[in-house]
Order: C-alpha cells, then sequence, then structure tokens
C-alpha cells in the first residue's frame, strides 16, 4: 500500500520514489502496448499512469465498450507481467487535448445539465458508469496483489471550479466500490487552493521551475509529499499553429532537479500517441482552437514508439539516481509503400442514403440533440425568396459548407471574424444544404460545454426558417457502393487497394489533399488539414494492416490536385 507520511511516500511500508512516465492505452494500439511499457521499464522507471476516456467506455449512455483500445484490463495487465506499478486516473474528466475532456458527448442533450458539479443529473451518470468501471479497477488494486498503486480525484478541479461537493463525492465513489488506495488531486501551482481536498494528498503539474512550484506547496499545504503528477515534457499541437518542441537538455535539467530533491515524478507524456478517429479534443480561449490528430507531444517516445534523443538524455540523468536497467533496442520498423491509386470516387451526396441516417425536425437540432456525437450534419430546407440574404454564421460550430441548389456558396469557420455572409439565391424557390463538421471539443476551461452542427436555428435575409431535414452522418459506416453516382461536388470519398506483404509502421503523406480524414480497413486514422498544418502526415501502425487487400479510403472535403496518396517511413509534424 502506497502511503505519504512525513513528507515522503511509503509503499508497504518503505520509502518509494514513484518514478512514473504516461502512455494512454486509447492512443496505441494494443499489439503495441507491451513494446511501449517495455521501453517505458527499461527507461529506469517503475509505474505507468494513464487516464481513462469515459467517452471511449460509454459512447452512449448505458452501452459499454471495453474491448481493442478501450481494453484497460489488458493493458493493466501487461504492465503488471513486467513488474510495472500503475496509477489510474478515472477522473472522468481527464482534460488531456481529450473530445471533452473525456465526457461523454451525450451529456449535452439534457438541458439542464452541470459538467463538472454536484448538479443529480451529472452526478447519476458518472456513478452509472462509475458502477461498471470501477469493479473492473478494483480487482488490480494492490491489496490484491495488484499493479494498483494510487489513483487521482478529478483533474485539475482547481482550473475549473470550487464545488468542493463534488469533489467528495469521489471519496464516496471509491468507499462504494471498495477502491481503498492511495488517493491524489492534481493542480498547476496556482490552482492548488481550489482543487485541494483535506486529508487527500496534493500533486502539482508542471514542466519547469520545481523550487517555485514546491514552494508554493509548502506554502499551501505544509509537510506534502513532494510529487509532480504531470511532469510536461513536451507539448500538444493545434491545426494552424506550429510544432511544438522541446530541447532534450533543458528536459534532462529539469528532470535532474526533480531527481535531486528526491520527488517523485509522472513523465507527461513518456509516449503520446495518436488522437484517432474523431477524438481529438480542442482549446477555446479568444478563439477555437483544434488538437491535431498526432498526440507526439514530443515525448520520450515518438507517435510511433521510437526511442527519441530526449529519452536517451533522461536515462542518462536517471541512471546517475537509480540502477537503471539495460536498453531495450528493439525499434518497430517502418516501411515506404510507395503511391496508391485511389481508383474510385463518389461524393458524399451520392451515398448519404447508405452513410447517415434522417432526422426531420422544426428547427436544426444541434448534434447532440440529434442524438450524436461526432462527424458531420448535413442540414437541408427550402429557401423560397430570390436575392442576396444575409445570412447569421454565429450558431455554426465549427465549420460549414453552404450550398445553394447543389452548388457551394461559402465556407464558414467559427474563427471568421465577419459574422454575417451573403449569400445569392438564384431562384424563386432554392435547396439550402448546410455541412457543418464538428472538429473535436474543447477538453479544457470555459467552453467545455461545447456543442456541435447548428446550435440554434439560423437567421438568414432578416427571417427563421423552418422544417429541416437532416443527414447525420457519424462515419461508423463507408460507402460500399462506387458507382453510378451523379454528383460531381466535394466532398467525395477516394477508395483504392493495396497489398502490404510484411504489416509494417508507415505514414499516410496526405500531399494533394486539403482536408479530411484518412481511413485504413474501415478504422479511421484521423483527421488531415494541408491548407492549416503543421501536420502532413497521418500514422498507420502496422497491426492495422492485412498482407493482402488492404482498403484506403479518403473523405476529401474541400477538392484535391491529386488521385493518389503516398505511403512513407517518416513523419512529418511540421
Ligand atoms: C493539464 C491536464 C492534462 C493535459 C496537460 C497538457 O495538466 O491535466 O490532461 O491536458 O495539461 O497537455
Amino acid at each position: 500500500m502506497l502511503k505519504a507520511e512525513n513528507g515522503e511516500f511509503l509503499l508497504d511500508g518503505k520509502p518509494f520514489q514513484v518514478l512514473s512516465g504516461a502512455i494512454h492505452y486509447f492512443r496505441t494500439v494494443p499489439e503495441y502496448w507491451e513494446d511501449r511499457l517495455r521501453k517505458l521499464k527499461a527507461l529506469g522507471l517503475n509505474t505507468v499512469e494513464t487516464y481513462v476516456p469515459w467517452n471511449v467506455h460509454e459512447p452512449k449512455k448505458g452501452e459499454f465498450h471495453f474491448s481493442d483500445l478501450a481494453d484497460i484490463e489488458t493493458f493493466i495487465k501487461k504492465a503488471q507481467m513486467l513488474d510495472l506499478y500503475v496509477i489510474v486516473r478515472p477522473a472522468p474528466y481527464i482534460c488531456a487535448e481529450w473530445e471533452m475532456g473525456g465526457l461523454p458527448a451525450w451529456l449535452l442533450a439534457e438541458q439542464d445539465m452541470v459538467l463538472r458539479s454536484s448538479h443529480p443529473g451529472f452526478l447519476r451518470h458518472i456513478s452509472d458508469y462509475f458502477d461498471v468501471l470501477l469493479p473492473k479497477i478494483e480487482k488490480y488494486l494492490s491489496k490484491h496483489g495488484g499493479p494498483i498503486i494510487a489513483m487521482q480525484i478529478e483533474n485539475e478541479y482547481g482550473a475549473y471550479g470550487n464545488d468542493h461537493a463534488y469533489l467528495e463525492l469521489f471519496k464516496e465513489q471509491y468507499q462504494k466500490h471498495g477502491i481503498d488506495t492511495f488517493l491524489f488531486t492534481s493542480d498547476g501551482p496556482d490552482f492548488i487552493e481550489q482543487g485541494s481536498l483535506p486529508n487527500v494528498t496534493t500533486t502539482l503539474n508542471f514542466g519547469s521551475r520545481v523550487e517555485e512550484a514546491f514552494g508554493k506547496l509548502e506554502e499551501y499545504k505544509p509537510g506534502s509529499p513532494k510529487m509532480v503528477a504531470e511532469f510536461w515534457i513536451g507539448w500538444f499541437d493545434h491545426w494552424g499553429g506550429e510544432h511544438h518542441t522541446r530541447d532534450p537538455k533543458d528536459v534532462a535539467n529539469v528532470f535532474e532537479d526533480l531527481l535531486k530533491i528526491n520527488a517523485s515524478l509522472n513523465v507527461y507524456m513518456f509516449h503520446g500517441g495518436t488522437n484517432f478517429g474523431f477524438m481529438n479534443g480542442a482549446n477555446h480561449y479568444d478563439e477555437y482552437y483544434p488538437t491535431i490528430t498526432s498526440y507526439d507531444y514530443d515525448s520520450l517516445l515518438s507517435e510511433s514508439g521510437e526511442i527519441t534523443q530526449k529519452y536517451r538524455e533522461v536515462k542518462n540523468v536517471l541512471r546517475r539516481y537509480v540502477d537503471v536497467p539495460e536498453d531495450v533496442e528493439h525499434e518497430i520498423p517502418t516501411k515506404t509503400y510507395g503511391s496508391v491509386k485511389l481508383e474510385e470516387s463518389v461524393s458524399l451526396f451520392d451515398t448519404l442514403q447508405e452513410i447517415s441516417t434522417v432526422k426531420e425536425n422544426l428547427v436544426p437540432l444541434s448534434m447532440e440533440d440529434a442524438g450524436q456525437a461526432y462527424g458531420f450534419i448535413l442540414y437541408s430546407t427550402e429557401v423560397n425568396r430570390k436575392g442576396e440574404l444575409n445570412l447569421d454564421t454565429e450558431p455554426f460550430r465549427d465549420r460549414a459548407y453552404v450550398y445553394v441548389n447543389g452548388k457551394l456558396e461559402k465556407t464558414i469557420y467559427i474563427n471568421d471574424q465577419e459574422k454575417t455572409v451573403q449569400i445569392n439565391f438564384p431562384d424563386d424557390v432554392n435547396t439550402l444544404e448546410i455541412l457543418v463538421e464538428n472538429m473535436g471539443r474543447a477538453n479544457y476551461g470555459q467552453h467545455l460545454t461545447d456543442k456541435k452542427g447548428l446550435i440554434r436555428n439560423i437567421w438568414l435575409g432578416e427571417q427563421y426558417w423552418f422544417h429541416w431535414t437532416m443527414n447525420l452522418i457519424e462515419l461508423n459506416v463507408l460507402p460500399s457502393d462506387y458507382a453510378g453516382g451523379k454528383e460531381e461536388r466535394f466532398p467525395k470519398f477516394f477508395q483504392g487497394t493495396f497489398d502490404a506483404n510484411e504489416c509494417h509502421d508507415t505514414f499516410v503523406d496526405t500531399k494533394g489533399f486539403r482536408k479530411g480524414n484518412v481511413f485504413i480497413n474501415g478504422f479511421n486514422l484521423g483527421r488531415y488539414w494541408n491548407e492549416m498544418g503543421p501536420q502532413r502526415t497521418l500514422y498507420l501502425p502496422g497491426p492495422l494492416l492485412k498482407e493482402k487487400g488492404n482498403t484506403i479510403t479518403v473523405l476529401e472535403l474541400e477538392g484535391t490536385t491529386t488521385e493518389d496518396i503516398t505511403l512513407v517511413d517518416r513523419p512529418n509534424l511540421g
């Protein structure tokens, strides 16, 4: 059992330094969990830490998912097999640059929902989820001989709210499920007061200035053990921003500052992984900043699991303080498969019957109110007025293509300064179609309640328009029929096949394409957005490939200069 006593950690009564690294099982294909964990162990760390994303495990209310990328138990067992301890952060709010900070979008369909508070509706849903999740975790607690030594309460709550009754609830929930393990909260050094609880160890999150940070902890909670629950050794990227890197020497120096004072730590991230599918989060301050697909994070292992220079520098520091194991020589090979011809294509508008479900409503419904979590909605209605009409784009989340009578008139983005656009309606009776893309819900701060689609009715030509058809396009299903399409307009699906022979890791170079998603054998690898960058390639892990007959599908939203896509052996993150 882990304990904090007189400013020190004790494990089973003996002084213990938590030397942990973060790996999110849901960001790495299960076939590679062991590889990443072995490399963590070989660095000299003794613990792996992971968040638990509620929206992955309960994608629809009452429907639970614990297989493949969501198989948390296998991940814990693999760590145990390697004699690693495990820290679990079941939150359920995890931030983590993950879609809505891990909260399921279906929560937003309840009109009075108050996230991250003791609002009864929110608590009821957490309690239902914990009834399923926590018994799975409880089995692996150290009291049963398992590897779990600690669990977190909420996540950086001090930077969000002041509802301590909500924080206390976690203790109750954990007690109800027999989770009598070491508990902690974690916050930035400036948010200790609002985020901490009496009788629960306070840990800190930071990337530098060790002395100053622990000074603040000592001021607020004298005699606390020193633990940095997130030692940020890199950073994440947004579409349209730069690719962040942090000097390995600088990281190694701060790492040494921590070791010198015998602090416990969790390297965030040891291995970042990928925001597959539509699971990237976003930040929203003055503007909306969606997170890119890669969660490479400039961490100690690259997105595809390679040992980096930073890993070596950190290991060199660590070996001066603890016995470190031999290096792991094993590197997973990458391969250039070359160019794949995308021989077939079909307009999304010709596939609606197969890939969408239809809803009719008086007013356009937001994605959440329509019962959809991710992807796109095509909203359509009839406009029986002729001429130039002003359209108020305030309710658009996040990016939208506006078509009149089948012709693209405008592309709208949530960050556009101008919130009124003029749209030409050439006929007495026109078809208006608005295809809206959800680019990822905010995972941090005041915009956490982040509904998508059209979040209220549109004001067009100084009036509201009623009676809408909505095609809900979640992209769990891809088109099977590419023949006989009538439309030429984008978005379009492009499809080609290739043999891999050896199924090695590769990177999809999206050059020549503008914006969209790439799927391999139906698995959504994530978004690309070349006009924005910085990311130019998408990581394609070898285990998603078959030796023969792989299908690559590209949903291109805007236009292409090529119908070939190339698979290369190096990433390009900008
Ligand atoms: C905070 C959060 C993490 C993550 C980092 C930034 O510390 O707790 O989930 O968002 O910031 O990467």
